[in-house]
């Protein structure tokens, strides 16, 4: 084999290319974080690889545009470092394209020499319990696309997932990660806190009618085992906002009883726990000071924990056509720490209430019969990215590891992904001779009628968003109609 003297630095050592992987041609599936920096690696490390990022969505950025919430903008300034990636000449984005359907895994595997999958965990977990088909439920993955602008939940496209019905006094969501507190803070901030953000104009208005005056976050274990970061609820998050006081639920749910139920007391807890759990219980026990805290009590709008309870039944209401409670199962803790598990005591408690967002997480979904997916694990299963089996198949991010983990983690692990797939093109474990790449997707997307997206395209969407958004004092006013873009954009 001839090597080329190619000095490169990947993880701080110098690496050689054989002249036959000199244009890798690398195909990368996703463009959210992990698609992002997957390719960021690979471009850095390999001064010849070319890299096309494909994307369902007309418009890059994955969950940062329709998942992170809109009024922590800050955390999509990361937007900036993938825009210079997409910028690169060796770099060239491809929306629009639905892998799997627009174009299958083994065509994409047949044009470039390695291909990588990043296309997250786009469905949401189901709860399983009877009632939660009832008008009223909504998972938290429809509400949050409904905030953001995912045009799939977009209204008033009746056929698809409808606007929330805030006309109820009480919403309970089931689950207690940063998901479960990121929709909390969106349905009971005062309007004006987010007319400023992102936010849809439709979700804006739909808000500004809302009565929802209470909201109860329900765990089925307890203040030692919630999911939540104290990035998220507390004053730790700086820029981020307000601390979110809980006001509501004093009581046994929030006492310093309920931390004794936790199988650990908060002094044995990591330091970061410890640090959430004295939050919490300074509000349990009314030693919340602070004019925050004052301000969060007085609010026409309430929010608070309920602890050690499962969700057993969507109660309906008396015409049976839509929810009007749940039944939770009351649960006490098996095991220590932050592995305890939650086991019914028998007994159960009915909560009123006229919305029921389930946050119990996202779910991957599988993309290709050809690729392996463990439907338990929900992820394709892989040893340190390689996809096992499948020689010249990777993946990166949330269809990897499962649906956890911050961008921060996210890119971290996409860093290692691209790392093991130059190790193999390194090592002569990818296909030899060259790859038409993208010129060979490229014919079979035009005869299948596909209109792919380019960067560009979005540049020129993403200059009309900020347009729109100027008038109302906005970063920007999201499109929703696919229809619509494509329009602007002369197709
Ligand atoms: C509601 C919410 C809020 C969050 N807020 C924060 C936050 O504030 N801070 C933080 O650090 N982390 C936050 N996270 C976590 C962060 O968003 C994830 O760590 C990260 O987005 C995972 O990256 P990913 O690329 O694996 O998945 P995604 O971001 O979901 O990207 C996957 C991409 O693949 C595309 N795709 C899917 N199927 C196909 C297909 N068949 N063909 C082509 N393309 C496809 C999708 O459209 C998407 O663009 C949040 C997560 C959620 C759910
Ligand atoms: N600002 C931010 O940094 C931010 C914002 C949003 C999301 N994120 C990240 O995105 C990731 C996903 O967040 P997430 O909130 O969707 O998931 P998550 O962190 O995994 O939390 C899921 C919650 O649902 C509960 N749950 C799961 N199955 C259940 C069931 N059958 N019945 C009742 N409760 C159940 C879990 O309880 P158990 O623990 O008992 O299983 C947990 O409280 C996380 O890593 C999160 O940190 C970050």
């Amino acid at each position: 084999m001839t090597f080329l003297s190619l000095p490169l630095l990947a993880s701080g050592s110098c690496r050689q290319f054989s002249t036959r992987e000199q244009t890798p041609q690398i195909c990368v599936v996703g463009s959210g974080p992990a698609g992002f920096y997957t390719a960021q690696h690979l471009l850095k490390h390999h001064p010849q690889a070319h890299v096309d990022l494909y994307e369902k969505q007309l418009v890059p950025f994955g969950l940062v545009r329709f998942g992170v919430a809109p009024d922590h903008p800050e955390v999509k300034n990361v937007i900036n470092t993938f825009t210079q990636t997409a910028h690169s000449h060796r770099c060239a984005f491809h929306g629009n394209v639905v892998v799997g359907r627009d174009v299958t895994v083994p065509e994409l595997r047949e044009a470039y020499h390695a291909v990588v999958l990043s296309y997250g965990a786009e469905d949401h977990r189901a709860l399983g319990i009877p009632g939660e088909e009832l008008p009223g439920v909504l998972s938290a993955r429809a509400f949050v696309g409904w905030y953001n602008g995912l045009p799939e939940n977009r209204e008033p496209d009746l056929s698809l997932q409808l606007a929330p019905d805030l006309s109820c006094d009480t919403a309970v969501i089931l689950g207690q990660g940063n998901v479960a507190l990121d929709v909390a803070r969106i349905l009971l901030s005062p309007p004006e806190h987010l007319q400023k953000t992102d936010i849809t104009e439709a979700a804006l208005e739909a808000l500004k009618q809302s009565r929802v005056k209470t909201v109860w976050i329900v765990g089925r274990r307890g203040p030692l085992q919630v999911a939540f970061t104290i990035k998220v609820l507390g004053p730790e998050g700086g820029s981020r906002g307000p601390t979110m006081w809980p006001s509501l639920g004093r009581g046994e749910d929030r006492s310093p009883v309920a931390a004794r139920r936790c199988s650990m007391s908060p002094t044995e807890a990591p330091r970061p726990r410890k640090r959430l759990t004295e939050l919490l219980l300074q509000t349990a026990t009314g030693k919340s000071a602070g004019k925050e805290a004052a301000q969060w009590a007085l609010a026409p709008r309430a929010w608070g924990l309920r602890f050690f309870r499962s969700p057993q039944q969507v109660l309906p209401s008396p015409d049976g056509k839509r929810a009007a409670g749940i039944r939770l199962a009351v649960t006490r803790l098996e095991g220590v720490g932050e592995a305890a598990r939650a086991v019914p005591t028998g007994e159960t408690e009915d909560l009123p209430c006229g919305l029921v967002l389930s946050s119990v997480g996202y779910k991957s979904c599988p993309i290709d019969p050809s690729v392996p997916f463990d439907p338990k694990l929900g992820v394709i299963p892989n040893v340190e990215g390689r996809v096992v089996d499948v020689p010249g198949l990777y993946c990166s991010g949330w269809v990897k590891r499962g649906p956890t983990g911050v961008i921060a983690t996210t890119m971290t692990d996409s860093f290692l992904t691209g790392q093991t797939l130059l190790q193999d093109l390194t090592a002569g474990r990818l296909p030899s001779g060259p790859r038409p790449g993208y010129a060979a997707i490229e014919a079979l997307l035009s005869t299948r009628g596909v209109q792919p997206i380019s960067f560009s395209d979005w540049e020129k969407l993403d200059a009309e968003e900020v347009s729109r958004g100027q008038a109302a004092g906005k970063p920007r006013e999201k499109l929703l109609d696919p229809r619509e873009m494509l329009r602007l954009l002369g197709r």
